[in-house]
């Protein structure tokens, strides 16, 4: 699916301004705390559990971006039955990670479908729920610390944590990803592919959105904490040990483009997601690892409204890639204990 083009809708309108756009509830929590007020710059609110070393923003409007990639994701499996991963965990998982859990969706939503097991989220920020069921805990931690949690996990998931780590830091997440995870168990991660492309050259070369996945991935370099991480995944996952590894990548459009019913919710969604998400992904970013030196708020914000401007025109076709990858722990002691030594002896 993810090599075939998908095709433009004939019929396609622009939309009026005043046409009722999605309007997604935002949360507010009140946990009073240090690590809950967070940082403020430029206007957003940053995690500060630990060095101002990662670039998104936690704060209500990033959160409605998580939201929104999380309906993404649901959407891009809608056909599955089950949408939310795609390890086959079997019906009693009793342990289950989510590592950067965000705002929580996806821990909770897998709370619910697993009622029998303990679903932890862990990331830098507290998520900003009201209200978790009982078997859903949220923590607040840096997972690249060593890792306290005692039970065997049957499932660990990522989902777009790209740009969170150093290529040592992976190592070291992947490596403690195996060790915590019970033999047999899963690891499965999604990340976005930061490029934009389109198929039919409605996308225009000098565009600000053809250039946008070059600008990042240049941020990413230069900050030492890569944007590529869906190229880069499936071999770290393989390199830590993980067999039986499967991939799924799939395309997904921005915008109402396409002619096909879902994969035009699927554009509509993204593009809402893109439109929450912008200025989260480019301000620390581009204020920091900017090209070629790092740029003011001024300068961001302007470039944003040229962002926008391309997002909001139908007739660009743009699309990004999406990559999954799940990967099983091997269920037999002497084969683990061979990779060990494998690894300690290289
Ligand atoms: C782009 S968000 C994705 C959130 C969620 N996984 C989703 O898909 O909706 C990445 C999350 O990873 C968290 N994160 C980054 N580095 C982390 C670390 N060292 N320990 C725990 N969480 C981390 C961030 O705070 C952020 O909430």
């Amino acid at each position: 699916m993810a090599d075939q083009r998908i095709d433009v809708d004939p019929n396609l309108h622009f939309p009026r301004e005043s046409e009722p756009s999605l309007d997604f509830e935002s949360d507010t929590t009140s946990i009073a705390s240090e690590i809950a007020k967070g940082r403020i710059e430029n206007g957003r609110r940053y995690q500060a559990l630990k060095d101002d070393v990662y670039w998104s923003p936690s704060d209500e409007q990033q959160f409605e971006a998580f939201e929104l990639g999380h309906m993404v994701c649901i959407m891009l499996d809608y056909h599955r039955s089950n949408p939310l991963f795609s390890a086959p965990i079997g019906e009693n998982p009793k342990h289950i990670l989510d590592i950067g859990t965000g705002k929580g969706n996806w821990a909770l939503d897998v709370a619910d479908q697993y009622p029998d097991a303990t679903v932890r989220g862990v990331d830098l920020f507290p998520p900003p729920v009201t209200w978790v069921p009982p078997n859903c805990i949220f923590e607040v931690d840096d997972i690249q610390r060593e890792w306290t949690w005692r039970e065997p996990f049957d499932l660990i998931h990522l989902r777009q944590m790209l740009g969170s780590f150093t290529a040592e830091g992976w190592k070291g997440l992947y490596q403690q990803c195996f060790n915590n995870l019970a033999p047999g168990g899963w690891i499965e991660q999604i990340e976005f592919d930061v490029r934009v492309k389109s198929d039919d050259g409605s996308l225009p070369p000098d565009s600000v959105l053809a250039g946008w996945g070059d600008n990042f991935i240049g941020c990413g370099e230069r900050a030492g904490q890569s944007l590529t991480t869906q190229e880069t995944m499936r071999a770290s996952i393989e390199a830590a040990g993980f067999v039986d590894v499967h991939e799924r990548l799939y395309k997904v459009p921005m915008g109402p483009w396409p002619k096909d019913k879902l994969l035009k919710e699927v554009g509509l969604l993204n593009q809402q997601h893109w439109k929450s998400g912008l200025e989260g992904y480019a301000m620390w970013l581009l204020t920091k690892f900017g090209a070629p030196s790092p740029w003011t708020k001024e300068e961001v914000e302007i470039y944003l409204v040229n962002v926008r401007k391309e997002l909001k025109d139908t007739r660009i076709h743009a699309y990004g890639y999406v990559r999954r990858v799940w990967a099983r722990k091997p269920r037999d002691d002497h084969m683990i204990q061979t990779l060990a030594k494998d690894k300690e002896s290289s």
